[in-house]
């Protein structure tokens, strides 16, 4: 939601495809100030799991990656796989934008640890029925989507039986609460059970421009559940002492008081 042509806010329910419309152009127009912004918190090799800083390498939520077969969906950059493939692991990255593998080909050159990537979408996953070892998300995608089940369905389908699902969101209690790091952050003024999605439309053209979508907690479950996964972990990192770091909506202000980012872990049963 970050530096965007002038918009005008909107609660409304928006297609898959529309919001693949909005969110790829979105991406490639915010690639550049996303990875000047953050990459050096994300790190080039490195594996964190949301502003929190809580890495994978706390987390272990994955399981041991080395000589695993690992797809990251929405890969950004691709920092998490770079850090599974520097533990042996063949990670792959798979993201709705060029301009941000554009930076993941950059890094790749600068690093020497290169990520295969491909442009594509969480809900048409162009891979063979069990493919990876383990499928995952570092924020990526899911809460840009739309149709949710299809990409959940279509993790199954490319996951060997047995194989890991694990995924970071904004945590699903955020979504009561004004997208402000400071005390204005911290009053709830809309309701967690209110699904409608968040929409900017550009002032100028009336075309959408941006969607977020919002499930609960209970809709993960779910989900998850429906599609025969065996839900294994939620994580919901504290905001560590000494913190200082301000990302979007997240801050110590905040994230001293109310978690800020939900991660789960599943198993294929
Ligand atoms: C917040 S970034 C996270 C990227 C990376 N994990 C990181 O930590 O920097 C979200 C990423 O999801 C991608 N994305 C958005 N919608 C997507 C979709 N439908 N399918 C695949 N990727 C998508 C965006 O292009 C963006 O690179």
């Amino acid at each position: 939601m970050e530096n965007h042509p002038p918009v005008r806010v909107e609660r409304r329910p928006v297609s898959e495809e529309e919001s693949r419309r909005a969110n790829g152009p979105d991406w490639d127009r915010y690639a550049d100030e996303y990875q000047a912004t953050h990459g050096e918190f994300l790190g080039d090799a490195g594996f964190v799991w949301g502003p929190e800083g809580f890495t994978e390498a706390e987390a272990g939520v994955l399981g041991d990656v080395a000589d695993r077969d690992v797809l990251e969906v929405g890969s950004g950059a691709g920092q998490c796989s770079r850090w599974i493939r520097s533990r042996g692991g063949r990670a792959y990255g798979l993201d709705l934008s060029f301009r941000q593998l554009q930076h993941s080909r950059r890094i790749d050159i600068d690093s020497g640890l290169s990520v295969p990537s491909v442009l594509g979408t969480a809900t048409a996953l162009p891979f063979a029925d069990n493919s990876f070892d383990v499928v995952f998300s570092s924020f990526g995608a899911l809460q840009f989507v739309s149709d949710i089940a299809t990409a959940v369905a279509e993790t199954a389908r490319v996951l060997r039986p047995g194989g890991r699902y694990a995924f970071s969101i904004t945590h699903p209690t955020r979504w009561m609460f004004p997208d402000d790091p400071g005390e204005e952050g911290l009053t709830a003024s809309q309701s967690y059970w209110d699904r409608t999605p968040y929409v900017e439309v550009d002032d100028a053209s009336g075309v959408v421009s941006y969607v977020e979508h919002h499930r609960t907690l209970g809709d993960w479950v779910g989900l998850l559940a429906g599609r025969g996964f065996v839900i294994t972990d939620l994580l919901e990192p504290e905001w560590p002492d000494g913190h200082d770091r301000v990302w979007g909506g997240w801050s110590g202000v905040r994230g001293r008081l109310t978690p800020g980012t939900a991660i789960f872990g599943a198993r294929l049963g």
